[in-house]
């Protein structure tokens, strides 16, 4: 059969993406992003972001269909991320999809956006296919998940996520603490180069015996924000300097112990020796350092696509749908409730 040719639309929270792709095959991925304008706020504010979609969404499409070569008329379906995500930047994507699809006459996938994360790794060139089953940790700015994928287009199981903060959430809170500008991620990664893991014991959350019961495969990372942020105002009060760089590596540590820890546990148990990262979380070091090091250790192969591809996109929900549509799925409907439940 022929690859189907889609265009995908991702504006679940600051970045605009728009994505055309051939089957498995990357035409085009043209992300335009508003963090810079989030910045002074210290993290994504809703309405900022929804109007930014707003403004970059057209001029995106059009970058996109010219990157590719491609015209509207040509596509076979348009795919839209339904959520979970903010709610006014969805709407934004979701009705320009929906315009797009019936002013082209063309059928429209909606597509949960956890789901995409893991389809990203159709789109790598070396392979073209994910070994199923498999497990995926998605760590973003919004998200934090752990997914038991048995199939891509229809069997995919929420293991757990967090119950509180995101991981990249946290990384932008600890920055903050720190004095450290925003997004964290980066800042909080390069200061802890310099530092020592070792040097202060942060908790580790959920990972208690009594907690693991109830919530195995769940993440906690406000306690840890909350750590950290003690023992800062500790030492200012006492009046001693605050070694940056070994909060920033002590933090980064505890969060990057759990992930992995949590996930290769959620190998283990379910018998699944494979391991695949996504989110914006992914450009982390030290979590790529760790992940390496104890998937290899405890025999589970590690995917981590190329970080354009972990950080929200248009590409990972258009071949998502490209999937769907070689798998005989029918399209969804225009007028359905928005069912973003995995
Ligand atoms: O996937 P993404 O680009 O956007 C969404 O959140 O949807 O992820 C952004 C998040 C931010 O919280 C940012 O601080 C975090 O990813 N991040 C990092 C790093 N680079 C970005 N966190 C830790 N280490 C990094 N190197
Ligand atoms: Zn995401």
């Amino acid at each position: 059969a022929n690859a189907p040719l889609v265009l995908g639309i991702e504006t679940s929270c600051d970045e605009t993406g728009i994505g055309i792709v051939h089957g498995r095959r990357l035409l085009s991925n043209r992300i335009a992003s508003s963090m810079d304008e989030h910045a002074r706020y210290g993290g994504v504010v809703p309405e900022v972001a929804a109007r930014a979609h707003l403004e970059a969404l057209v001029p995106t499409i059009d970058a996109a269909v010219a990157e590719a070569g491609i015209e509207l008329e040509d596509l076979d379906a348009v795919a839209v991320t339904i959520g979970p995500g903010l709610a006014g930047a969805l709407m934004v994507g979701v009705g320009a999809a929906k315009a797009l699809a019936v002013g082209l006459g063309k059928p429209l996938y909606a597509v949960n956006h956890l789901v995409g994360h893991v389809g990203a790794d159709l789109l790598t060139v070396d392979s073209g296919r994910i070994e199923y089953p498999t497990v995926a940790l998605l760590v973003s700015g919004g998200h934090t998940s752990l997914l038991l994928v048995r199939d891509l287009v229809d069997d995919v199981e929420l293991l757990g996520e967090t119950i509180d903060d995101a991981a990249g959430e946290a990384f932008d809170k600890v920055a903050r603490v720190l004095g450290l500008p925003y997004p964290g991620g980066p800042e909080i990664d390069r200061a802890a180069a310099t530092g020592d893991p070792t040097a202060i014991r942060f908790p580790r959350g959920l990972t208690a015996p009594k907690d693991l019961e109830r919530h195995r495969y769940d993440f906690s990372f406000s306690g840890l924000k909350t750590a950290v942020a003690r023992w800062v105002e500790k030492r200012e009060a006492d009046g001693e300097p605050v070694p940056v760089d070994d909060v920033a590596a002590s933090f980064r540590e505890a969060v990057v112990d759990v992930l992995i820890t949590k996930a290769l546990a959620a190998c283990r148990d379910t018998g699944v020796p494979r391991l695949l990262l996504g989110g914006g979380v992914v450009a982390n070091r030290r979590l790529r350092e760790v992940a390496a090091a104890r998937a290899a250790e405890a025999g589970v192969e590690l995917r981590i696509p190329p970080l354009g591809l972990c950080t929200d996109n248009g590409a990972m929900i258009a071949v998502l749908a490209a999937e769907r549509i070689r798998a005989g799925h029918a399209p969804s409907s225009l007028l359905a409730a928005a069912d973003s439940t995995l």
